[in-house]
């Protein structure tokens, strides 16, 4: 007898994923070995694992990647200011690769000659997915079970009725959710209507910024080259300072996403996070930095963030561009340390104060007070020249300038919709 091939399985416990191994193995007829990776969210990984082997796997693995995930995927975006689109601080984004990394690993380790996950084929997780495994292992084949079964949520339920897969009804949601400790992505069902405000119980991590308490809470953290490293004067390994921010900044319901988003794949989506922490430490890191960077270093860092945050987002953890700028964002690290004191109140997060051994900020240049030592004559030459070129430009167009910069701007033609185009659209594919 042949031995079958193995595949290895990314392996959350949901529905998708316990179908998944059923899936694979009559319609590959291949030996499923599970992967579950705990990225700080502490589920009951052996409940999890256990029902990996009831539904099928030969082999189920679990690996904390919480600490990994952290030194390596939380605080480098951190350090970036990665938002995407100035907003989403990336948690689904920077999970994947690892998983990425992690089944390539495993794959390699038991000889497996496949890899498979459960996304679907419309989201950004499988291209990020996808790309970090070819570029990882071009060898490794990939099956992504969910985008290639044509089945709806229904009729998944239905096959893993007829297949004796239990369904674990109290994990059943109206929503797609993701959660690991940078952040909860919640995607589907009344959400995708963004004209509809989001319904409270899609929130899980944070309270509505209305029911939060009415006096305001104080974090002070520390930071050492653009990583935190302390709360409230005590030293704290990443881990359990992102869990202890997730649950102080959520009382205070800061940390609530609203996101209409770009997807790689050309959509535009509607999605809900909430991270707490996130929101809360890059606010933080901002005001940091707001002191301890010059300005043009502060515009440059700017559009860095922008890169590097597309750069997670677009699934090129693996590529040498994002090598590039993180090389950039590690230099500029080396003098955002000090500590930042952060007021939360109704769901936001400002800063009450920030001090730096390292800050530009100085008292006896900025004061209006006695002890001023700004050279106030000094500026007279600073104006002449700085203006210089305006100035040479108004001569030259004779006044023209001043003239159309007040003229009142005229609207080109208006854009007329096409009727029913929404619906057209899909007809067309
Ligand atoms: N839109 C987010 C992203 O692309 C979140 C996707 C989360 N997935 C989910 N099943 N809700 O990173």
């Amino acid at each position: 007898m042949t031995e079958k091939q193995k595949v290895v399985l990314a392996y959350s416990g949901g529905l998708d994923t316990c179908v998944a191994v059923r899936w694979i193995q009559q319609t590959y007829d291949m030996d499923v070995v599970t992967l579950t990776i705990d990225m700080g969210t502490h589920e009951d990984l052996e409940t999890i694992r256990r029902r990996a082997l009831q539904v099928g796997a030969i082999k189920a693995l679990v690996v904390d990647a919480t600490d990994v995930f952290v030194d390596y995927f939380i605080w480098p975006a951190l350090r970036a200011g990665a938002l995407y689109e100035g907003a989403y601080p990336l948690a689904t984004a920077l999970g994947r690769p690892l998983v990425a990394k992690l089944l390539v690993d495993t794959a390699r380790r038991h000889g497996a000659a496949a890899v498979a996950h459960g996304c679907t084929g419309k989201g950004n997780d499988q291209v990020r997915f996808d790309v970090g495994i070819k570029t990882l292992a071009p060898e490794l084949r990939i099956i992504a079970p969910a985008r290639e079964w044509d089945m709806t949520r229904d009729e998944e339920i239905e096959y893993a009725a007829r297949n004796n897969i239990e369904i674990d009804v109290t994990r059943k949601s109206p929503y797609s959710t993701d959660e690991n400790l940078w952040g909860r992505s919640i995607e589907c069902g009344a959400l995708e209507d963004p004209w509809t405000e989001p319904p409270e119980d899609a929130y899980a991590w944070t309270v509505s910024p209305g029911q939060a308490p009415d006096e305001p809470e104080y974090v002070e953290i520390e930071f050492e080259r653009g990583i935190p490293t302390a709360l409230d004067g005590k030293e704290m390994k990443g881990p359990e300072l992102i869990q202890e921010l997730n649950r102080r900044a959520g009382r205070h319901g800061v940390g609530r996403i609203d996101h209409i988003e770009n997807r790689v794949v050309g959509i535009k989506s509607r999605e809900i996070y909430e991270a707490p922490a996130a929101v809360l430490l890059h606010a933080a890191h901002r005001e940091l930095e707001s002191i301890t960077l010059t300005r043009p270093a502060m515009r440059f860092k700017e559009s860095v963030s922008t890169a590097y945050a597309d750069v997670v987002y677009d699934g090129l953890w693996f590529s040498r561009f994002h090598q590039d700028l993180a090389a950039y964002v590690l230099s500029s690290q080396q003098v955002v340390s000090g500590a930042v004191r952060m007021k939360l109140l109704k769901g936001r997060a400002t800063r009450a104060g920030v001090s730096s051994p390292l800050g530009l900020y100085s008292k006896a240049l900025a004061t209006y007070d006695e002890g001023d030592q700004f050279d106030h004559q000094a500026s007279l030459g600073f104006i002449a020249l700085h203006g210089l070129p305006a100035r040479t430009q108004a001569r030259v167009l004779k006044g023209a300038l001043s003239e159309q910069t007040l003229r009142p701007k005229l609207n080109p033609p208006e854009l007329q919709a096409t009727e029913g185009a929404q619906t057209r659209m899909k007809d067309e594919g």
